[in-house]
């Protein structure tokens, strides 16, 4: 159903959003923002790494429904009507964590990647699928362009499965998009990070400011030269809802991210600063399990197209964005869980 809506003073039409992972750190600010915006809200996560906590705020509103299922076990032919939109996220995610159990990670983000874009075909939605900067994989490059060539550095073990499962979902989406004149985007997203960011999968900067407001050792893995680009949540999430409607996206590519790009030893430096801390920052081999991943030298993107076709660009500096998170943590009191 549409009906007209007031959202911030401006008329709007209220729409149905499906969003897959809706529960997770990226997912729920997707959630808030579009219930926000005034529309209604279908979210469907099976809570194996989001949480329901996340999902405090969008709980208070009448348009948001919560579906704690698997979404291959979600009952898309009973809601799904023509014209809706998925926002699909849900995935494995986190470098240890899709590490652990490499087929899992293939087999999850595979099939209900598939399972989506069969509905979308069935029922004419519209999609937006987030892919990953890791496509870009190993290269000598400054800054990751959607035209680039791309370079796996290993088809084996630990994350490949994730990026391979995210190269995969690329494809099926653009010959969905193509043969079935669908409207699918998908967005190749560089580090995102706030303050819901889960610190339990191995992704840097909750690590780092976890221990540094503990005074523990920050380990920075490899040479500590490799850099990184950081975009805050707010910034994603108006990419991710702006392209999820837009019709003139139609089986493109766009990079997401901040392109702007720091070294991690600067990055786990600016923390220490910021959090007043004596803790030691260590250079350290990388697990055994992530031993890809100190190939992955430069990952910055070119952000041009995106800018070009939508005008965006991120609003927020990476400084502001640690800035928040370590606010936010200090607040959920990480001290006492030492
Ligand atoms: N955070 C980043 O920096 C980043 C970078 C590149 C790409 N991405 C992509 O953005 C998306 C969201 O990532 P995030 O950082 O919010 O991670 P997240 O782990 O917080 O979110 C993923 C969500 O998907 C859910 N999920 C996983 N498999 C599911 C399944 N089969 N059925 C239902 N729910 C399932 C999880 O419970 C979780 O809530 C992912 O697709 C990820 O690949 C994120």
């Amino acid at each position: 159903m549409i009906v007209n809506i007031h959202s911030n003073g401006k008329h709007a039409l209220r729409q149905r959003y499906f969003v897959t992972g809706g529960a997770g750190f990226i997912g729920s600010n997707v959630v808030d923002a579009l219930l926000r915006q005034g529309h209604e809200v279908y979210t469907i996560d099976d809570l194996s790494t989001g949480s329901f906590e996340n999902l405090t705020a969008a709980n208070r509103s009448r348009y948001h429904y919560f579906f704690e299922q698997n979404v291959l076990d979600f009952d898309w032919d009973g809601y799904l009507k023509a014209g809706d939109h998925i926002i699909h996220l849900a995935a494995a995610v986190g470098v240890d964590y899709v590490a652990k159990d490499s087929l899992f990670t293939s087999h999850n983000n595979l099939n209900v990647t598939q399972h989506v874009l069969e509905k979308c075909r069935q029922y004419r939605c519209s999609l937006l699928f987030t892919s990953t900067s890791e496509v870009y994989g190993n290269h000598d490059r400054h800054f990751s362009s959607e035209d680039d060539h791309l370079c796996m550095h290993v088809t084996h073990g630990g994350r490949s499965a994730y990026t391979l499962s995210k190269l995969y979902g690329e494809f099926l989406c653009q010959e969905y998009a193509q043969k079935y004149h669908l409207q699918i985007t998908v967005l190749r997203l560089f580090n995102t990070i706030g303050s819901r960011q889960s610190n339990s999968f191995g992704m840097v900067v909750p690590r780092f400011i976890q221990h540094a407001l503990r005074n523990e050792c920050i380990a920075v893995y490899g040479a500590g030269d490799q850099t990184r680009s950081f975009c805050h949540v707010s910034d994603t999430v108006r990419a991710i809802c702006e392209l999820s409607k837009s019709s003139s996206s139609r089986g493109e590519i766009y990079n997401v991210g901040n392109d702007v790009s720091i070294t991690v030893l600067e990055l786990a430096q600016y923390i220490k600063d910021i959090t007043n801390s004596s803790s030691e920052i260590k250079l350290s081999p990388f697990p055994e399990a992530r031993q890809g991943d100190k190939d992955i030298k430069n990952r910055k993107p070119d952000i041009s197209k995106i800018l070009k076709d939508f005008g965006w660009q991120p609003e927020v500096s990476w400084q502001e964005a640690i800035f928040e998170i370590v606010e936010s943590m200090k607040q959920q009191n990480v001290m006492k869980f030492a």
